[in-house]
């Protein structure tokens, strides 16, 4: 951080010093302040929020990072980039505060037709913008209850919809997000896909869509009386699984045969990440509700609500005091025209799959090292104890994940009990693949 930066925060009436700048003292500083949310402080470092472009990120100390997390899928061209930085500039007197839902503002609408464009399907759509993804989910939730009249969800183990009510009781990925917390709707769960340990036993070879029956027989047993089936159309915080298509085609059919709504849950998976604007699309699937969140926001918070008009049976059936400002509408409206302008659908597709052909060289090299799967830049590696048993391998994975951090410099994270996610931002080069692999090959290595 230069002079510069720590006058600004003098400036704020906060005593700090050059000398103060190391990751163990803000590291207290931040655990003395701040409840203990999702943040790892003993593998990651301090971030220094003034410096960094790109996939190069840097702590306080000034450490060089290479970062394939994209911010957990939030930043879609990476840090400081120097084009968004330069619209950024051009609307600086653009009035931003506009409560988005109480007064109309021509972004806002002008947003919602595009998102309404490059969302699958041609029926007459209708966008709730929202503060994150959790309220983009529950957004959509509220409006298959109200439209259904009925008030029961189907959803996944494992599967990740957000924290706070409604789309907490569709959350299914880990114990401490739930233990304790009332489920707020009532969820029938079944095993989300998930071919390399199939839950019911079989093989690709063998395979009848178990999945599939044991959700028409838990329908069967447990009532029909479903509002929506609420999917992600890639399993992202569960562990970066790809459910085949034609699963995800079975739990559609079944959920159109007994009259509820099909539901993509987009927030980490969608935006283009996965070579196609809905992650979705991949599965040839029209859903009646998406959910969008993360890089829709262009590096603000924002999530959006998209589903089948009229969407609510009336005004004031849902709202929130913030959302797609004029300026926050404005830079989503640039992220989108960039991403077309600069082909970068086709640019994740690719990076995508060169990403996981070089992992998959870590598959072959690597006991250890189960199996790689992904769309586009949605790319998971599963640790295991051996690729005969199939073991999780939760501790490994752990410290795999501290060494690329603290050892290679890899900006990376885990998912799942026993997974490396690797989300990068779009601007991620071939180089920089190679650079990763690399990284997280010694990581592997001296692991083990
Ligand atoms: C698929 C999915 N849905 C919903 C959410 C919740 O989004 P937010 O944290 O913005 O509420 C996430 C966050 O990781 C997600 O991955």
């Amino acid at each position: 951080m230069d002079e510069k930066h720590i006058k600004i925060l003098n400036d704020l009436g906060f005593d700090i010093r050059q000398q103060d700048l190391t990751n163990d003292y803000w590291k207290k500083r931040a655990a003395d302040a701040l409840a203990l949310t999702t943040q790892d402080r003993d593998v990651y470092g301090c971030i220094d929020h003034t410096t960094g472009e790109g996939v190069r990120i840097f702590d306080v100390e000034g450490t060089e990072y290479l970062d394939v997390t994209g911010g957990v899928a939030v930043r879609a061209f990476g840090l400081r980039y120097r084009p968004f930085l330069d619209f950024e500039d051009s609307i600086i007197d653009v009035i931003n505060e506009l409560p988005g839902q109480d007064f109309d503002a021509i972004p806002q609408t002008l947003l919602g037709e595009r998102i309404a464009s490059i969302t699958p399907g041609n029926h007459k759509k209708r966008v709730v913008f929202t503060t994150s993804g959790g309220r983009a989910v529950e957004g959509c939730m509220k409006s298959a209850m109200d439209l259904s009249g009925r008030r029961r969800f189907v959803a996944f183990r494992p599967a990740f919809h957000g924290r706070t009510g409604y789309a907490l009781a569709l959350t299914s990925s880990n114990s401490k997000h739930k233990s304790g917390f009332p489920q707020g709707v009532d969820v029938i769960r079944v095993f989300y896909p998930y071919c390399y340990r199939c839950p019911y036993g079989t093989t690709e070879e063998d395979c009848s869509l178990e999945c599939v029956e044991a959700l028409r027989y838990a329908l069967e047993v447990e009532g029909n009386d479903i509002a929506a089936t609420v999917m992600e159309p890639l399993c992202g915080e569960g562990g970066l699984i790809v459910p085949p298509s034609k699963a995800v085609n079975g739990i559609y059919d079944l959920t159109k045969e007994i009259g509820a709504y099909f539901m993509s849950d987009e927030v980490q998976a969608g935006m283009g990440r996965t070579g196609k604007w809905c992650a979705i699309e991949n599965h040839d699937v029209i859903p009646d509700y998406i959910s969008m969140g993360k890089a829709i926001g262009a590096g603000y918070p924002m999530g959006a609500s998209i589903g089948p008009a009229p969407m609510f049976t009336g005004g004031s059936r849902h709202s929130e005091t913030f959302s797609a400002e004029p300026k926050m509408s404005l830079f989503s409206l640039w992220l989108l025209k960039h991403m077309e302008d600069g082909d970068f659908l086709k640019k994740n597709k690719e990076n995508g799959e060169y990403l996981r052909k070089r992992l998959g060289e870590l598959v072959d090299k690597y006991e250890v090292v189960g199996d790689v799967r992904g769309l586009g830049l949605m790319v998971g590696m599963e640790i295991v104890k051996d690729k005969k048993t199939k073991e999780k391998a939760r501790k490994l994975r752990d410290n795999v994940v501290k060494n690329a951090v603290q050892k290679q410099h890899l900006w990376v994270l885990g998912a799942g009990q026993n997974v490396i996610r690797l989300t990068p931002s779009y601007i991620i080069t071939k180089e920089n693949i190679d650079d990763a692999v690399e990284r997280l090959d010694k990581a592997v290595a001296t692991e083990l």
